[in-house]
This record gives structure tokens, C-alpha cells and sequence, in this order.
């Protein structure tokens, strides 16, 4: 398991998908106002959000005859800030504007432009019990992550944050020191999954993407879990199955146990829901 991850400023990596090499190229990322940064842990509906934004840029742009921003072979790479190659960093620099940028970094590890040069971010927040539900199953079939025979080794793992990308209860506690800035618009994965209209609006007024009803009605649509599940094999090929797993709310039940879920209640208590973004999250 320790083969699968590498440590970089106290965290956990997957060696395949990130390295330290890259880690280092990104210090040269400038980051921009204009730029649309989807920031959110492992398993937090980041592909969800990530169409959300794509399907509201494109229905935008079709619709005042713009040149497109987001096509083209910038985009046809895994589009994660910190995975991918040397080269991407200065690849992104020849996007116009309007780059729309996937994260699952911390914030203290984000590159320091993307906070002084005030970068637009949409913060994913997800219940870390669904979350940590997600992950398990994930890992399960996905090679590049460490693998688990039973959820409560998992559990252990996900407790001290000894999987990739760390702690989520550090990743939410260092987060919440951007609560009140006025560019970082949190968002719970559970409010838009229960009024998905109510979220889509939310995220077209943030980015200002100003769209009809009708128009923002179309994008919940063609957002919603049965719509991208369908078109998977399409957008994510082989690991559509995967991604596109459950979808909903409350799935931990079936795996918590009641010892399980007292420990994390307790951790969540303690750290987080006195915070400002504790206090949104929903249990
Ligand atoms: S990853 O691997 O970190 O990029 O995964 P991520 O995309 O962040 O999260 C995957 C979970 O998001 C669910 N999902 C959705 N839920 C509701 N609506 C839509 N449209 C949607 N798309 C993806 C996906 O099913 C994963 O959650 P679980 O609980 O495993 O189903």
C-alpha cells in the first residue's frame, strides 16, 4: 500500500496519478481572476460539478456567440491542477481566459495566486460519512488507489487521513479558513442533489453566467445522475460504471457500524461543527 502513495508537505499521494516532479512545475502556475476553480476532496461530486460548470459555460457562450473557451486539446487532458505532466502548466498558459480548473487539493497547498489573485472557487462539501463510503467503494476497483479487503481497515485509513489526498477533516478545517472570503462560494453536494435547479442557479450567479430559467432548467437536466450515468461510457469510458455509482444520500448506513459511527460523530463534534463550513455540511 505505501508503494501506491508518496508523501508530499505531510500528505498522501498516488504515485500514479501525481509526483513530486509536478508538485514543483505547479509553482509556476499563475493563477487568474477569471479563472473557475472546482475545489473538493476525493468522492465529493467533483465530475458532477465539473459538468454543471461545463454544461453552464457552453450553454452560455452558445447562446452570445462567443469563441468557445473550453474545447480544444488543453481541455482533452485529465483536467486535475496537480496531475498530469511538467509541461501543463505552461500549456494552460496560452488559454485566452476562462479556464475552468478541477482540484483536490488543500488550500494551503494551492498555489498562493490563486488566493492573492482572487480565482473564483466553487468549494464541494460533502457529509464525510458518504463520503468515506464512496471512497471505499472506489478504491475497491480503482487500480491506482490502495486497495482494501474490508471497510474497517478503510475506516481506519480514513480516520488518520492515511489515504490519497489526506485527512478530510484536515482538508475541511483548512478550508474553513476561506469561509468568509468573498471568491470561495461553498456548496453542499446534499443541497443540490435535494433542489438541483436551486444549486444550478446558485453556481451560474456566482461564475456570472447570466442564463434564462428555461436555459438553467436544461442544464439541472442534463446534469442529474441517470442523464450522466447514461452518457458515461462516452464521457469516462471504462470507469463510467465506477464514477457514476450511487448518486445519492445515506448510503453509509449500509456500511457504519455503530462504533464507527459514534467515532466519527465524535471527531466531526470536536473540529468541525462549530466552523463555518461544518456547520453547513449535513448529516
Ligand atoms: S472523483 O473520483 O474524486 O473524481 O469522484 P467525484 O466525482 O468527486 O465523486 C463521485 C461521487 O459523485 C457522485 N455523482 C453524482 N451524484 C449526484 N448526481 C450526479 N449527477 C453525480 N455524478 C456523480 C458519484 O455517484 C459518486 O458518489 P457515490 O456515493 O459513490 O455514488
Amino acid at each position: 500500500r505505501e508503494d501506491l502513495m508518496f508523501t508530499y508537505k505531510g500528505i498522501p499521494y498516488p504515485t500514479t496519478l501525481c509526483s513530486y516532479e509536478v508538485f514543483k512545475a505547479m509553482e509556476s502556475f499563475e493563477a487568474r481572476s477569471d479563472d473557475m476553480i472546482l475545489a473538493g476532496f476525493p468522492k465529493s461530486g467533483t465530475n458532477w460539478f465539473g459538468h454543471i460548470l461545463l454544461e453552464l459555460i457552453t450553454t452560455f457562450e452558445k447562446k452570445t456567440e462567443v469563441e468557445p473557451t473550453i474545447y480544444g486539446e488543453e481541455f482533452d487532458e485529465f483536467p486535475y491542477l496537480e496531475v498530469g505532466d511538467t509541461e501543463k502548466y505552461q500549456r494552460m498558459k496560452k488559454i485566452p481566459f476562462r479556464r475552468v480548473i478541477r482540484t483536490h487539493l488543500m488550500s494551503q497547498n494551492l498555489p498562493k495566486s490563486v488566493f492573492t489573485n482572487k480565482a473564483k472557487i466553487l468549494l464541494l462539501l460533502r457529509n464525510p460519512k458518504d463520503l468515506a463510503t464512496s471512497f471505499f467503494k472506489f478504491s475497491k476497483v480503482m487500480a491506482p488507489f490502495p486497495t482494501y479487503d474490508s471497510w474497517d481497515e478503510f475506516f481506519k485509513d480514513f480516520m488518520t487521513g492515511n489515504i490519497p489526498w489526506g485527512s478530510y477533516f484536515t482538508y475541511l478545517s483548512e478550508w474553513n479558513k476561506h469561509a468568509d472570503d468573498e471568491h470561495v462560494m461553498p456548496i453542499t453536494f446534499e443541497e443540490v442533489k435535494e433542489n438541483p435547479l436551486l444549486g444550478v442557479k446558485k453556481i451560474a450567479k456566482f461564475f456570472e453566467l447570466p442564463l434564462t430559467e428555461e436555459e438553467l432548467k436544461g442544464v439541472a437536466e442534463r446534469s442529474s445522475f441517470q442523464a450522466m450515468k447514461n452518457n458515461s461510457k462516452e464521457t469516462h469510458g471504462v470507469f463510467g460504471n465506477v464514477l457514476f455509482r450511487k448518486g445519492g444520500v445515506s448510503d453509509w448506513k449500509s456500511l457504519f457500524s455503530e462504533e464507527q459511527n459514534q467515532e466519527m460523530d465524535k471527531i466531526f463534534e470536536e473540529c468541525l461543527a462549530q466552523t463555518k463550513l461544518g456547520a453547513k455540511i449535513k448529516y
